[in-house]
């Protein structure tokens, strides 16, 4: 079995929201399936980002992001999009059998219609590339968020219409695995963590800016003495990195009466520190050794060039692309 995801560099820096939703999945999936395959989805991202430099700077932040989170290039592949061109060919190859009418109810379509935005045919067509990411490695699982998951079922439709259309099993059809425990992270306002909002906590931001970010969670005026709502944002952040015990204690002080906002916040910071401390330092080191992080790409590329290569042979083969075979 096989899993793989990616990750569209638009610059953002990763918040609790992304980690707890997305990459902390994709750490425990590269023990638990035989092959893992993770990548930058550089090619995606020129539908927003107009600018080479910030694109290959992006690119690099999410290839850190991803070393430093704990995914390791012995037990998955991590590469760059853009060095597997092959996967233009499969997405020119699912075109073919894609009804203009799956693409038109595309959420993120449908959304930038609404919001009037210009939409080029890279926009449209996002799900296509999204599907041939994901065919042309026989993918079986794909972990994603909710917003991405109806972009994994048309994936499916589309291995489904291929395999149909030209009566063979070429193409996998793959899962979404949207894992319901993770609930959604709250931000430092109580509404949903999400950079739109702008009440994220960048958990490798600097110590300072990481520290105002957690003293900046929104609190009620519920004086000190007073007994605690233990579903407020503050606790609930908390529980994220907490035990059972921890979990159970807190809210015991909470409800108790006596605890300031401001001690809770500060041994949150301290949790936060705690947990994301080794990743902290890992990333830093990495990124102080960018020739290590290309070699690693390009080991991954190479890794997904082997399982690519047969997959799209038998694509063109029963497409009837290229020289007869035998
Ligand atoms: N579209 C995804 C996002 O914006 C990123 C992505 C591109 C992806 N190709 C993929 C995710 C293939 C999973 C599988 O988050």
């Amino acid at each position: 079995m096989r899993v793989l995801s990616g990750t569209k560099p638009t610059g953002d820096q990763l918040h609790l929201g992304n980690y707890f939703g997305a990459l902390r999945q994709f750490v425990e999936l590269q023990e638990k399936y035989d092959e893992a395959l993770y990548f930058i989805a550089d090619y995606h991202s020129m539908t927003s980002v107009r600018d080479g430099e910030t694109r290959r700077r992006n690119t690099m932040n999410v290839a850190l992001d991803y070393l430093a989170c704990g995914l390791d290039p012995s037990r998955a592949i991590l590469y760059r999009q853009s060095d597997l061109p092959e996967v233009c060919e499969l997405t020119w190859v699912l075109t073919t059998i894609t009804p203009m009418g799956m693409l038109q109810r595309a959420h993120a379509y449908k959304a930038a219609l609404d919001k009037e935005e210009q939409v080029d045919h890279g926009l449209f067509s996002y799900p296509v590339l999204m599907a041939a990411d994901i065919l042309l490695f026989r993918a079986d699982v794909v972990p994603v968020g909710q917003d991405q998951k109806q972009h994994v079922e048309m994936a499916r439709d589309m291995a489904q219409r291929f395999n149909h259309a030209y009566g063979c099993e070429a193409l996998t059809l793959p899962e979404p695995y949207t894992p319901k425990e993770t609930a959604t992270v709250p931000g430092t306002d109580g509404q949903k963590m999400s950079k739109s909002y702008g009440n994220t906590i960048f958990m490798f931001a600097s110590n300072k800016q990481l520290k105002k970010q957690v003293m900046g969670i929104v609190t009620d005026s519920t004086p000190v003495e007073d007994p605690k709502d233990p579903e407020a944002t503050v606790f609930k952040l908390y529980d994220l990195f907490a035990s059972d015990d921890e979990r159970a204690d807190m809210r015991a002080r909470a409800t108790a009466g006596g605890l300031g906002y401001g001690d809770v916040k500060k041994e949150l910071l301290a949790k936060v520190l705690d947990h994301f401390g080794e990743m902290r330092e890992r990333r830093a080191e990495f990124e102080a050794r960018p020739d290590d992080v290309e070699d690693i790409l390009a080991d991954g590329a190479k890794r997904a060039r082997a399982i690519a290569d047969p997959v799209l042979d038998d694509v063109r083969a029963a497409a009837g692309l290229g020289p007869p075979k035998g």
